[in-house]
């Protein structure tokens, strides 16, 4: 699909270029939260967020890159950070943004593009990435590395929780160690510090789904 020129009022990519992943489904992302929970939407923080949380892991301004209707971005400001959740579906913020005054949370959520971050103007210590880049095709891959690293601090985190490829029972979007490392390399402005397996809780899976969990370093 050609590159748009401007945002009108009926275009559900509101002037961005659809993904691979709305290229396919023939759908915004947007549709997905417009019809009861998606099946990533857990209705509570993955366990993996708590993890990293109660081990201090999170420093500095927090961004959270595709934070869908916000539990991990909630669960991280509850235990006192500033933290920016941003999605391109509308719907899902203004879940976010429900379930923020609801439980008296402080927690900015905004509409952003994850192939456009410098547009945010700021910059963040600790960025997150629940679900996201495993949406994502090869080129796509290379030019979210590139955002995310426009926005990220030197020595600034980047933890990133995907479906993996070591079944049995993987989820729609296996990712390799070997396609991690090659998005996040050292000529991009990113060291891979570790990647190890876990799990992405879902509404189909009983135990959820095999997951790496990556630390990775800007440099
Ligand atoms: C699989 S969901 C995960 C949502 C959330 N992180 C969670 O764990 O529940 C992927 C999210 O990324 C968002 N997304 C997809 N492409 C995006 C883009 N280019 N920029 C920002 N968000 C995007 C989708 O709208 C969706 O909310």
């Amino acid at each position: 699909m050609p590159e748009r020129s401007g945002p009108s009022a009926d275009d559900p990519f509101r002037g961005r270029r659809p993904t691979s992943h709305e290229r396919m489904t023939g759908l915004p992302w947007d549709a997905s939260y417009q019809d009861g929970p998606a099946p990533w939407d857990i209705g509570h923080p993955q366990p993996a967020i708590v993890r990293l949380a109660s081990q201090g892991a999170f420093a500095g301004a927090v961004l959270d890159a595709g934070c869908g209707t916000g539990e991990n971005a909630l669960h991280v400001a509850s235990v006192g950070l500033s933290v920016l959740g941003v999605d391109v579906a509308e719907t899902a913020l203004a879940i976010a943004r429900q379930k923020a005054d609801d439980r008296g949370i402080e927690v900015e959520f905004a509409a952003a593009d994850a192939f456009q971050l410098e547009r945010l103007g700021r910059m963040f210590k600790t960025v997150l990435d629940c679900g996201l880049f495993h949406t994502f095709d090869g080129d796509e891959r290379t030019r979210y590395a590139a955002s995310l690293a426009s926005v990220t601090e030197q020595d600034g985190t980047l933890y990133l929780l995907c479906f993996s490829d070591h079944g049995p029972e993987t989820g729609p979007h296996p990712i390799s160690q070997e396609e991690l490392r090659a998005a996040f390399n050292p000529s991009r402005g990113w060291n891979v510090a570790s990647i190890e397996p876990d799990r992405i809780q879902t509404r189909f899976h009983d135990d959820g789904a095999p997951a790496w969990f990556a630390t990775i370093k800007r440099t």
